[in-house]
């Protein structure tokens, strides 16, 4: 069984190659300890402190008046051991008897901790607001493309790479948005791809030495019609549906060089602007987009799970 300490380790290596930006330890305060085993029956285990905040005192006007904070010690089972770790977490706060009002339960994780993000999102946590850090000179240009990218229209005879890459997507997606990777979504993806190759709608493959590693799935429209539910102004837009970069290659200024060639096709077809969707919670997307210009205009609140909702 991995001792405390163990754990620590590897979960601080893990920290370090999910984002360079994170520091080396993770402290962790005295409290009352918690354990929990994944399914697989890997040990993890947890700090948990309690917080008073009374009428008047300035931390008041930030935090509810009791905050129970866990600090997970669950070394590489990201995922599974957060899972099991919240778990044990709810079954010990009801021996707690926490006060129903004006209390709350805490996490503080790194964002790009995306399999982490997926068990607190299903353990009815919302991200609620992020610690953001900015470079003392922030770059003025984008991250230079390496290496040789092409960027080209894909056809009917793209269809298995275009499902293929929709689906890496679909499955980041999930774990940081409202999307569900289901049983038939390989079927649906495909079905959906299909008509849309067939279709004027424009999509884009980036291919690295010949291999697809991007693509740009894009579609018109028309804001005019009823459908588009009246959240846009008259006129043609482009829906920007899905951008999927393979997972060895993002970062490398793929996602920015796919974009050019698809923005510079709206504004040549006379769209009066492009719209897409992202999650908040999706440590990639929400910096890609607005540094691609796109700024929120419409925002969906959920609270999960749905008995969170008293
Ligand atoms: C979001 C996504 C399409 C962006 O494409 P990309 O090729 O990774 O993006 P780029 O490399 O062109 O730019 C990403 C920016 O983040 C920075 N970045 C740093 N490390 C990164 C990393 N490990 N992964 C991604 N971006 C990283 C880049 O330096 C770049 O900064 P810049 O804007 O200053 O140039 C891609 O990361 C992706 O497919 N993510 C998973 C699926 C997804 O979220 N799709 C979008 C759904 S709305």
């Amino acid at each position: 069984m991995a001792t405390a300490q163990e754990l620590l380790r590897a979960q601080c290596a893990r920290f370090a190659a999910l984002d360079p930006q994170l520091p080396d330890g993770y402290p962790v305060p005295p409290g009352e300890p918690l354990v929990a085993r994944t399914t697989s029956g890997d040990a993890v285990a947890g700090i948990v402190t309690r917080t008073s905040n009374p009428p008047g005192s300035m931390q008041s006007l930030w935090q509810p008046s009791t905050v129970f904070e866990l600090f997970p010690l669950i070394g590489e089972h990201s995922r599974e051991g957060m899972a099991a770790l919240l778990g044990a977490w709810r079954d010990w706060l009801r021996s707690q008897g926490a006060p129903e009002r004006d209390s709350a339960c805490s996490v503080i994780w790194p964002s790009r901790d995306v399999q982490a993000a997926k068990a607190l999102l299903d353990g009815g946590f919302t991200p609620l607001s992020c610690l953001a850090v900015r470079p003392p000179t922030p770059p003025c240009t984008f991250t230079e493309l390496s290496g040789t990218v092409t960027v080209r229209r894909a056809g009917p005879a793209d269809l298995d790479a275009v499902v293929e890459l929709t689906l890496l997507e679909l499955e980041y997606a999930a774990l940081v948005g409202s999307s569900t990777y289901r049983p038939d979504a390989p079927q649906l993806k495909r079905t959906a791809a299909h008509v849309r190759l067939h279709s004027s709608d424009p999509v884009w493959l980036a291919e690295r030495g010949g291999t697809p590693v991007a693509v740009a799935e894009c579609g018109w429209v028309d804001a005019d019609r009823p459908s588009a539910g009246h959240r846009l102004r008259p006129g043609t837009w482009a829906y920007v549906n899905c951008v999927s970069v393979r997972e060895h290659d993002r970062g490398t200024g793929v996602g920015q060089r796919l974009m050019t060639s698809a923005h510079e096709e709206f504004a040549r077809a006379g769209a009066v602007g492009s719209f897409l969707y992202y999650n908040p919670p999706n440590p990639l997307s929400s910096v890609f987009w607005p540094r691609q210009g796109y700024r929120p205009l419409w925002t969906t609140w959920e609270v999960r799970p749905a008995t969170a909702l008293r």
